[in-house]
């Protein structure tokens, strides 16, 4: 499906915001296509050790590399952020969850590739669990501001405060193939270039800088608008990280997670990628140098940017749209998970997951992202709070009936701790 023609306009718009754009635009590709070439290699050669592990304990002690590391395949294991037992139990109950309530709603075969509601009891105790806000306050604490102005620019920002963003929970039954989730980027799609402050989080890449690109700078984050088209299940809220907690031993192969571990290069690869068409075959050796690319402003086309329900889905890159990317080797699983691991990717990570799931258990797991203290992140979870308080769908989720009728929902009791109600904003 075509985009509109005013797409065109906005490449215009964009091109002609930086002072030579177009030569630095194509010095840029030339390099990104070399970097894109090497790393791609790399990560396929290397699989899954490419994805960074920590112990939930060993969080504090990292050193600069490790941590530097992190933040550039923007992807991290934590292991044992709560006890096996816990999150074995919270998986029994979801199940008995969904067992007692026959119309609650989810993806797919019910109980086979299941993914609803928001919140059950083990869902919200997980979500105000010591261990799961520390980690997640560690991981917002990644990101940085390089403005002069901190005063005024961090005005009611706390990275060290964490939030709670009510999302779904998933039980995948083994055997059950399950094509939902192919690559793509979470938090925003056309807005990245569209909305002029989401645009700011990667000026770096539009003004010939892509290697100075910070994924992890604040500028331009706190009031991206990352919903223009208030489509459903769009996230309006700033995450620094999508997470998830393990609530099943899962290994690669059995419907786990896999990443593009390399969240500068992609950025700067995806923010281009319109500008440029090929002129050679995208499956030919030549089209990793950036001479068999144009610089190229005459179409609409964002690849990887879908026309939907009014608005946009994406960026999707496939391996024809995105072929420097070499998706279909340099998708990586996480490496194998176990009850009360944690696995977390950054906000603009391609991700998706496995279609196959050849295992003999359920891949169970929860999603819990990481939520900064933010002036518009404080809104959006003073409007959650009133859905949980009335047992309703959480704001970013479609329209339906509420929550309160089910049996299992959980209640402020199954809040944990003063950390965890000031994350949902049930005290101040
Ligand atoms: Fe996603």
């Amino acid at each position: 499906m075509a985009l509109p023609a005013r797409f065109i306009d906005l490449k215009v718009e964009i091109a002609s915001a930086y002072p030579d754009f177009e030569q630095n635009a194509t010095r840029s590709w030339v390099e990104i296509l070399e970097e894109m070439d090497k790393v791609t290699k790399k990560i396929i050669e290397e699989g899954v050790n490419y994805i960074p592990e920590v112990d939930f304990a060993h969080l504090e002690n990292l050193n600069r590399e490790e941590v530097e590391k992190i933040k550039r395949r923007g992807s991290v294991v934590i292991r044992n952020v709560v006890p096996d037992e816990q999150a074995v139990k919270w998986k029994e109950e979801l199940k008995e969850f969904v067992t007692v309530n026959p119309t609650v709603e989810g993806e797919g075969v019910r109980l086979m590739t299941t993914k609803f509601d928001s919140w059950t009891k083990p869902q919200v105790q997980a979500r105000s669990h010591p261990n799961v806000l520390a980690a997640t306050a560690w991981l917002n604490n990644l990101y940085t501001t390089s403005s002069e102005n901190k005063e005024t620019s961090l005005k009611g920002v706390d990275l060290s405060v964490p939030l709670t963003y009510a999302d779904r929970f998933r039980i995948r039954k083994p055997g059950v193939s399950w094509d939902l989730h192919p690559p793509h980027v979470d938090g925003g799609t056309i807005e990245r270039w569209e909305d002029v402050s989401f645009r700011r989080c990667f000026e770096q890449i539009f003004q010939g800088n892509w290697r100075s690109h910070d994924p992890f700078g604040l500028e331009g984050r706190l009031d991206a608008r990352s919903s223009l088209y208030g489509r459903p299940n769009q996230s309006s809220i700033f995450r620094t990280f999508q997470g998830w907690l393990a609530m099943s031993e899962t290994a690669p192969t059995q419907g786990t997670l896999k990443v593009f571990p390399d969240v500068l290069l992609s950025n700067a690869y995806t923010l281009l990628r319109p500008f440029f068409t090929p002129l050679v075959p995208v499956d030919s050796t030549g089209i990793y140098d950036g001479k068999n690319w144009k610089f190229d402003l005459s179409t609409p086309d964002f690849p990887g940017i879908i026309p939907r329900d009014g608005g946009y889905a994406g960026p999707r890159p496939t391996p024809e749209l995105y072929p420097n990317m070499r998706l279909n080797e340099a998708m990586t699983s996480v490496p194998r998970v176990y009850p009360g691991d944690t696995v977390f990717w950054h906000c603009d990570v391609v991700h998706s997951v496995e279609t196959e799931h050849t295992g003999t258990g359920d891949s169970a797991v929860m999603y819990i992202p990481a939520v900064p203290l933010t002036p518009q992140n404080q809104a959006y979870i003073e409007r959650q709070k009133e859905t949980f308080l009335t047992g309703q769908r959480p704001p970013d989720f479609p329209k339906g009936p509420g929550e309160a009728e089910y049996i299992g929902v959980g209640t402020m009791e199954d809040v944990i701790g003063k950390m965890g109600q000031r994350a949902m904003g049930l005290v101040a």
